[in-house]
């Protein structure tokens, strides 16, 4: 069975042409990076001309990334790989024909996360458009994360129905993971281990040829498709696990008027042979596109399998599930702390007005998917505050569900606000100097709460401000400096 798709791939030669399904934060930065391989003829950046995406074709034909935040060496790159004639992108499906491999790299959200139904709308059109032009001999991978069993179960199922091809005998089929973080998506994608997971040995080595070139530090870790798909869910569940167990953490110091930093290096300091305890940052909630959906996909493929295939007390939510709640959950808790400071100040939620700092999910990147902000600014809203929002890198142009008035004038943002609340460590935080944002404030006492730990709370404390921070037990019992 699998000799007839190695003859057909040895038929085809070397991969040249390439086809990239997707331009967002993963499918752009792996398309240029293929389209700079020496031996690469053309890369083919398939984007639907879709109400909100489809401006993207324009902009990156013409050398323009849509993408706003830092990230070193993208818009060189393109501008290269543009200029030479080597990337274009194109809404022309059709254009899979002339493709020897193809990748998908298209959003995979949920619905109904209680429910565990997955939106696959986006991946499935995708996939049935590489199906309806699929040809004998090419490779297929798909990058997007998605739930554990999807690229031999519904994925090659599409292909198949599509093609009449058969997968593992007239076209390869793998799952090779982004792992990727907004910020450093071409140094991750050259330096990280590369995951590649084929639904038999040929598809696994057509798609390690794929990658290999592309890498310059990482290496290719080769296994089943399956297991490449658990590898993926699995890192981000764990990353969402460890952010949740510094999180409650926090909640913990704060509740014991103790300094979560403290603690945090202390623990870190326990080194030594076989010893690890590894601890992140607590934080004003978890955002972006993946790791508030991975844990989900990671549940669901199990929870596939039926009733019997998994051992565990039904009436226990996972370690996982558990803690996505506790993440979700500090948007809440930021509100509290804002609150109370406004309490301390004299004022109450209702009828003040707040300065939320920071929309995009992490510092420095305008990726406002599923950021925890929105949650604190609906609450907020609910309570009778009157909430400016600014950010420096968000477009409100272009970025999803931003709220009216979105603004990059930080004086303007900062002008008459009670409580200054930071949702993201921008780079523009950092520096904040407390008397001065008091001068805009307008106010001898307002309010400072800090979700990143990016202010100093004494020199805050200090000028009169009534100060709160995630895991700052420490500080956040202060008592108010009197007011010369
Ligand atoms: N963002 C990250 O840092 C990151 C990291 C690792 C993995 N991932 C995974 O990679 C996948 C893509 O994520 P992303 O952040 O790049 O998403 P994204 O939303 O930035 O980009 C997806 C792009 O695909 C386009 N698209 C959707 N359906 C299409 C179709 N049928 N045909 C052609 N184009 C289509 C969209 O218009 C959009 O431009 C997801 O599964 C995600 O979980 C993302």
């Amino acid at each position: 069975m699998t000799e007839k798709l190695a003859t057909l791939i040895k038929q085809r030669g070397p991969i040249q042409t390439i086809g990239v399904f997707g331009m967002g934060y993963v499918g752009i930065p792996a398309a240029l990076l293929f389209a700079d391989v020496p031996g690469i003829e053309h890369v083919y950046g398939f984007q639907r001309a879709s109400r909100t995406s489809g401006y993207k074709i324009e902009m990156l034909n013409q050398g323009e990334s849509p993408l706003k935040g830092e990230e070193p060496g993208l818009e060189d790159l393109l501008r290269k790989v543009v200029s030479a004639g080597k990337f274009s992108c194109t809404p022309d499906f059709a254009k899979v024909a002339e493709c020897d491999a193809v990748t998908l790299a298209i959003q995979t959200p949920f619905k109904d996360k209680k429910d565990l139904l997955p939106d696959f709308t986006p991946l499935i059109e995708g996939i049935r458009n590489v199906g309806r032009h699929l040809t004998p001999g090419t490779l297929v991978v798909l990058e997007s994360t998605i739930t554990p069993g999807t690229t031999t179960g519904m994925a090659r199922q599409l292909l198949e129905e599509e093609s009449g091809l058969v997968a593992g005998e007239d076209f390869a089929l793998a799952h090779a993971p982004e792992r990727v973080m907004v910020g450093r998506l071409l140094k991750n994608i050259r330096e990280h281990d590369r995951i590649v997971g084929g639904i038999d040995d040929i598809s696994t080595k057509r798609a390690v040829e794929l990658y290999s070139p592309v890498l310059t530090a990482g290496r290719v870790i080769p296994m089943t498709a399956t297991a490449a798909e658990v590898t993926k869910t699995a890192e981000n569940t764990f990353r969402d696990l460890q952010i949740a167990a510094a999180n409650q953490l926090a909640l913990y110091c704060e509740a014991m008027g103790i300094n979560f930093y403290d603690v945090r290096a202390g623990i870190d300091s326990l080194k030594g042979e076989g010893i690890t305890r590894a601890i992140l940052w607590p934080g004003a909630g978890v955002g972006g596109h993946c790791l508030t959906k991975d844990t989900y996909h990671l549940e669901r493929g199990v929870q596939q399998l039926g009733p019997d295939a998994l051992d565990w007390p039904g009436d226990i939510a996972s370690l996982y599930i558990t803690s996505r709640q506790i993440n979700d959950f500090m948007p809440a808790h930021m509100l509290r702390l804002t609150k109370s400071a406004l309490a301390q100040a004299g004022k109450t939620l209702a009828g003040s007005k707040i300065a939320l700092l920071g929309w995009a999910f992490i510092n420095d990147s305008d990726d406002a998917r599923n950021t925890p902000a929105e949650p604190f600014y609906e609450m907020a809203r609910a309570a009778g505050a009157d909430v400016a929002v600014h950010d420096p890198w968000v477009d409100p142009a272009t970025a999803p569900d931003v709220p009216a008035g979105l603004s990059r004038d930080l004086e303007g943002v900062l002008s008459g606000a009670d409580a200054v609340v930071v949702f993201a460590g921008h780079r523009e935080y950092r520096g904040l100097v407390p008397i001065e944002v008091q001068r805009l404030c307008g106010s001898a006492r307002p309010v400072i709460v800090d979700g990143r730990n990016v202010v100093e709370p004494d020199g805050w404390i200090e000028v009169g401000f009534a100060y709160r921070g995630i895991g700052r037990g420490d500080k956040n019992g202060h008592s108010i400096q009197e007011i010369a």
